[in-house]
């Protein structure tokens, strides 16, 4: 694409000074489109801003640093999910780029993209999509098992991320004995077992009560102060100032981008262990 667009574009201001030593973004897109549908009832999910020349839509172009946690808030139907499912790899653009980690996911076939999501994304959703009748252990070991992780490694791996989300007496609950924040925390356990470089939640605290939202962004929260990238799809403001940056889209394209913390610091709201009883 023309360079001359790159600096004005939301999506890819100075997020920070370029350095030397800064790694190169962990997620780098470019003029990524998304529609569904044809001729007139085509809907485009993601468009980006308008050519002013031609009307044509230009894509969104974004770049996220490792270790940043970005929160992308906009209206429903802004294009939030399409975004977040592009991102995660659980779906292809229309047109356009996305290089995740310096690799063009473009060019990868299913088996790779399935490769690429166990090892390297963490999801967590909004309805937690927990597996029917089957225990926190089972659900927390079952990315490993896909990994090829032999059983004891998996067993002792998947206690220690439900000990993280402060589950490990409930492993053997099935996911009808727990209540909603139990079962997201066992999501965000199943998210981090596999120690990805990036997690990526929508709207992982649409279905809880006030006080299990405040734990499992504290875990998020956490994940995040050591080091992982977060990208957390939210309506809420206060779930959004957890972030140390806020996307916000309107129409399938970004308007705003705001940093509200340095990447290589610590998230903006005080981690639970930090503040003082
Ligand atoms: N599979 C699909 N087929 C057709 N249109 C779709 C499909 N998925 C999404 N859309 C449309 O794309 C647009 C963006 O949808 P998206 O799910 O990304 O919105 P969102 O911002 O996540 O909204 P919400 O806050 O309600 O979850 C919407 O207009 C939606 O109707
Ligand atoms: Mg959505």
């Amino acid at each position: 694409m023309p360079r001359r667009h790159l600096p004005t574009r939301p999506g890819t201001g100075p997020a920070r000074a370029a350095r030397p030593d800064t790694p190169p973004p962990v997620i780098r897109i470019r003029r990524l489109t998304k529609s569904y549908g044809h001729g007139d009832a085509t809907v485009h999910a993601l468009r980006g801003p308008d050519d002013p020349a031609t009307g044509a839509p230009l894509g969104v172009d974004l770049d996220i640093e490792q270790g940043d946690y970005v929160a992308v808030m906009g209206s429903s139907g802004s294009g939030k999910s399409t975004l977040m499912n592009i991102l995660g790899c659980l779906d292809v653009p229309t047109a356009g780029h996305y290089l995740l980690d310096g690799t063009d996911v473009g060019h990868l076939d299913e088996q790779q993209l399935a490769l690429v999501r166990n090892r390297k994304i963490g999801f967590v959703f909004q309805s937690f999509n927990l597996v029917p009748r089957t225990t926190a252990l089972a659900q927390v070991e079952l990315p490993l098992a896909y990994a090829g992780v032999r059983a004891a490694e998996r067993r002792r791996r998947a206690l220690a991320a439900l000990s993280l989300v402060g589950l490990d007496e409930r492993a053997g609950h099935r996911p009808n004995e727990l209540s909603g924040g139990q079962q997201q925390r066992v999501a965000v356990a199943r998210a981090l077992v596999t120690a990805p470089a990036m997690l990526l939640a929508d709207e992982p605290t649409g279905n809880l009560d006030s006080r299990s939202t405040d734990e499992v962004l504290a875990l998020i929260d956490g994940l995040n102060a050591t080091g992982r990238t977060v990208v957390l799809i939210t309506h809420e403001d206060e779930v959004a100032r957890h972030a140390k940056r806020v996307l916000r889209l309107v129409d399938g394209a970004i308007v705003a981008d705001v940093r509200r913390a340095p990447v290589d610091g610590p998230p903006p709201v005080p981690h639970r262990a930090e503040v003082p009883a």
